[in-house]
């Protein structure tokens, strides 16, 4: 189930586990919490679970009216699909380029066909950190500029749809802040 956590980003004791300050898993909240934050999230219409080895235009076309409406909205011109499984030999490696805070010149926008992934976002005027535990049939926007991280877990598990406004400018911006390192990470 999709899920919001909002935590304080201040220090805490060593060994201390940080408590939510926030936690909801209603959607509409979900949306209205982060949409106050400058994020954007969705659900979208289920679709039926996708075959073994669906190829990514036959996903894309699937999603055809949601693509073309985010599109009408703001601009992201190039629109792809990825699937990460626990079986990918370079999945400690896919998991490490994003676990820690950074930032990228293009807002990161994704749609989860299926599986999950974990999105943090780090507000240091604000003094929060949110968790989006994203599902299937969830959609989010992040800024451009935004500090964040994100964790496929151990044994990721997920297709998304990636929305580009130029996806070969779409590099990670590391700030060398360990933030990161003090909250839960996907548990899978
Ligand atoms: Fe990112």
């Amino acid at each position: 189930m999709s899920r919001l956590s909002i935590y304080s980003d201040q220090p805490i004791k060593a060994g201390a586990e940080p408590i939510p300050q926030l936690q909801t898993t209603d959607p509409e909240l979900i949306a209205s919490e982060l949409a106050a934050r400058g994020l954007r999230f969705e659900r979208w219409a289920t679709r039926p679970p996708l075959a073994a080895g669906t190829p990514a235009a036959e996903i894309l076309a699937s999603y055809a009216p949601e693509i073309a409406r985010v599109q009408a909205n703001g601009g992201y011109g190039t629109v792809d699909a990825i699937s990460i499984n626990a079986d990918n030999p370079d999945r400690v490696a896919l998991r490490q380029k994003f676990l820690a805070e950074h930032t990228h010149a293009e807002d990161e926008v994704r749609f989860f066909v299926e599986g999950r992934g974990l999105f943090c976002v780090h507000a240091p005027e604000a003094e929060e950190v949110l968790q989006v535990l994203c599902e299937r049939n969830d959609w989010i926007s992040v800024p451009a500029g935004t500090r964040h991280w994100f964790d496929m877990g151990a044994k990721p598990q997920f297709t998304a749809l990636r929305f580009f406004n130029n996806s070969e400018g779409w590099l990670a911006n590391f700030t060398g802040d360990l933030i990161a390192n003090r909250f839960p990470l996907l548990n899978q």
